[in-house]
């Protein structure tokens, strides 16, 4: 069985736009794949957080994983911080690494733009990941597009290694959702989706209240010719609403389009409101049965359990080898 890896910042409001182009495949993935979920909370402290409500987000996050259908029964479900390794690692990581390599990651010039004081952790969180997945003799990594960057510092990372020291890591390789997945902002269907935009309606958030639901929806940002059609650069945002539907409801957009008889925007949009609605329902219900319970304390140390016994070995022999430690 392939090895699968991947992670997510444990920051607040996980959007339709993470579960669609990101999460979503984390389930899929385990019925035939030997999974690893982590919640990458070394990741989050590249930028300031505040320390109580990062101990709250790690749990978000946690339970939101459950929530989709990440079974711990299959899956190993863990704290990044919990296993020393990811950090030990990413040191030696950093030490076969260029800083002009790093410099030149979008996320890091986007990130640090304008900024007169970046925090080193920002330059090199590319190596933590790349630390995160090689950890762990990982074959495949599910990510969004925004990532494909990384995953392939992380590749020439583990080729130089093995290279240099002999095989040492596993290759892997990035696994992208179509690009039909990329979700939109509801009001500038221009911009991606985020976390972080001002406005509370250019995102849906996975764990929002039907009313809010139905307000994002209703006022998105669609255009003025009327017309039911795909066309993601002429008419963004009706693609956008179009995507949604399609990816939530697991029907194609052109059957979608086939099968309507809508009279105006509002008409898909009512529609679209229910399917989401409906979709997020169960999710919403799961999470507020897990996020606090002792279970989910539990999942997440005996997860830690699982992935230290996977990473112990392979620190092992990256020390052995680099030639550092005494040996065995
Ligand atoms: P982040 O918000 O950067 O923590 O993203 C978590 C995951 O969600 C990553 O794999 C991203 O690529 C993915 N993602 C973030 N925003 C979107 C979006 N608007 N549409 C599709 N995927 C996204
Ligand atoms: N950088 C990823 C993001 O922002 C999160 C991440 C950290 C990750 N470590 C990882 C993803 C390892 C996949 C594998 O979405």
């Amino acid at each position: 069985m392939k090895r699968v890896f991947s992670g997510v910042q444990p920051t607040g409001n996980i959007h339709i736009g993470n579960y669609l182009g990101a999460l979503k495949q984390f389930v899929e993935l385990q019925e035939d794949h030997e999974c690893i979920y982590c919640i990458v909370d070394e990741h989050a402290i590249t930028v300031p957080q505040d320390p109580k409500e990062l101990r709250e987000h790690i749990l978000d996050v946690a339970a939101l994983y459950m929530a989709i259908g990440v079974d711990p029964k299959k899956s190993i479900i863990f704290v990044q911080s919990q296993v020393s390794q990811h950090a030990e690692l990413g040191w030696v990581l950093c030490c076969n690494c260029y800083t002009g390599e790093l410099s030149r990651m979008t996320q890091f010039k986007a990130k640090s733009g304008g900024n007169e004081s970046v925090g080193t952790g920002l330059l090199t969180y590319p190596v933590l990941m790349a630390a995160d997945i090689l950890l762990y003799d990982t074959d495949v990594v599910p990510v969004g597009n925004d990532q494909k960057q990384h995953i392939e510092l992380t590749r020439d990372i583990a080729i130089r290694v093995n290279n240099k020291y002999g095989k040492t890591f596993v290759v892997p390789e990035g696994r992208f959702m179509k690009e039909g997945a990329r979700i939109m902002a509801l009001d500038d269907p221009e911009a991606k989706m985020s976390k972080s935009a001002e406005n509370i309606h250019s995102r849906i958030s996975l764990l929002d209240e039907d009313s809010k639901i139905k307000k994002s929806i209703m006022r998105a940002t669609t255009d003025s010719d009327g017309e039911f059609r795909f066309d993601p650069v002429q008419k963004p945002g009706v693609s956008n609403l179009l995507n949604i539907y399609s990816a939530f409801s697991g029907v194609s957009v052109d059957e979608i389009l086939a099968g309507q008889n809508w009279r105006g925007y509002g008409d898909l949009k009512k529609e679209l409101v229910a399917v989401t609605q409906e979709a997020l329902a169960p999710i919403k219900k799961n999470y507020e049965e897990i996020r606090h319970s002792e279970e989910l304390i539990r999942v997440l140390n005996d997860g830690a359990e699982r992935a230290t016994a996977i990473a112990q070995p392979v620190m092992q022999r990256v020390r052995d080898k680099f030639g550092l430690g005494l040996g065995r």
